[in-house]
């Protein structure tokens, strides 16, 4: 054991705790510099990191897949009910309604830290037999409509904090579509062509009026006949203050091409009537073999087409949440609905296995806004 035994000894012990002191706090500040400088792991990170909403649509029969959960609680900080908030779920028997499977989203999205956005009070399809097949007067369908999007929007009061309030309204030439809710018979605005939408969102404003409002649409995202009636309802609407919070822009693409710079000038000529965007039903479908298999040029391409989404969101400010339709190419709505030509739409394999697309829209969600 050594003793202090002269002035010499105390100065090499002092250099020695100085140089111990040092290097614990070199240590440390090496630590905190890894920590800040770490790139994000998962999507749900980085946007979180730059203040975006990214989110994918859910199945709440899934959420007892573990890899399902656990995948979705990683990845996104926000959830959307693929179909359990449409009339055919919620309003299965005429008179009453049925929020179970809404509510376990909203459990699901409460537990983890996620918002939730509702999808969707008014639109034409996914409706239940009573009412496709009802012979109700428009008096009634008013009364039906109005107690449809009250009752809902406040049942998901402070849970839910974007509704889809009008869905697919129009059609390819940019003409309000034939509806049971337009003029089949209608709700009584038949002659008032987007007339029925605009008191959809007067209904829903009404019912809840923290939520934000949106108008959802497919095949409206570059610049065409129906993305120019969309952006001249929804200026109509802004002006004489109907109110609605934003567009929905679906972004189903089927097709290996991809106009940035259309969907770049329509998000900007949305946002500059101070609206926001969502991309709200992002897949990306890929031609398959008959064991359902894409080719691996093609997963590349679609990579490349999800950055080129992200990029044309992610460039605008008011653009402001993406969410894909659903996140696993194991449930993916594009197998039935392409009738088994198409596939493999998604960031996910089936077996949970990022893709190209992934990466790269992990990639393009940890970049710093506005390069
Ligand atoms: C689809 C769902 O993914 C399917 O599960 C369901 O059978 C039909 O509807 N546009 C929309 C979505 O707004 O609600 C649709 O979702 C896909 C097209």
């Amino acid at each position: 054991m050594k003793f202090l035994a002269s002035p010499n000894d105390c100065g090499e012990l002092s250099a020695a705790m100085n140089c111990q002191i040092c290097l614990h706090l070199a240590g440390r500040i090496l630590t905190l510099i890894v920590l800040f400088s770490a790139a994000p792991q998962t999507l749900r990170e980085a946007a979180n990191s730059t203040g975006m909403l990214v989110s994918a649509a859910v199945r709440p029969d899934l959420f007892s897949e573990p890899a399902y959960a656990e995948t979705l609680a990683r990845e996104f900080n926000m959830v959307e009910p693929e179909d359990v908030l449409k009339w055919w779920v919620v309003r299965r028997q005429p008179g009453s309604f049925d929020f179970r499977q809404g509510d376990e989203v909203v459990a699901f999205a409460h537990a983890h830290g996620m918002k939730v956005r509702g999808h969707c009070l008014v639109w034409d399809h996914d409706h239940p037999q009573w009412l496709a097949q009802s012979h109700l007067t428009p008096a009634q369908l008013s009364d039906l409509l109005q107690e449809h999007i009250t009752t809902v929007m406040k049942h998901y009061a402070g849970q839910v904090f974007a509704w889809d309030v009008v869905n697919e309204a129009l059609d390819e030439k940019g003409q309000v579509k034939d509806s049971i809710w337009y003029n089949r018979p209608g709700i009584g605005l038949a002659e008032k062509e987007t007339g029925y939408v605009e008191q959809a969102f007067r209904w829903a404003r009404a019912a809840d009026p923290q939520a934000l409002l949106f108008y959802n649409e497919g095949g409206g995202e570059v610049l065409n006949r129906k993305s120019d009636a969309i952006y001249a309802m929804v200026k109509d609407f802004k002006h004489r203050g109907v109110p609605i919070d934003g567009v929905g822009l679906q972004m189903h693409i089927s097709q290996l091409d991809f106009d940035e710079a259309a969907v770049t000038n329509n998000i900007a000529r949305l946002t500059a009537l101070g609206l926001q965007v969502h991309i709200t039903e992002l897949d990306v479908a890929l031609p398959t073999n008959s064991t359902g298999q894409a080719q691996n040029d093609d997963l590349q391409k679609q990579a490349d087409i999800y950055r080129r989404v992200v990029r044309a969101c992610r460039q605008n400010p008011g653009c402001t949440a993406i969410q894909t339709w659903g996140f696993t190419d194991k449930y993916s709505w594009i197998v039935s609905h392409s009738h088994g030509t198409q596939g493999g739409a998604l960031l996910l394999d089936r077996a949970y296995k990022p893709k190209p697309a992934y990466n790269v829209m992990l990639q393009e969600l940890s970049a710093p806004r506005n390069r």
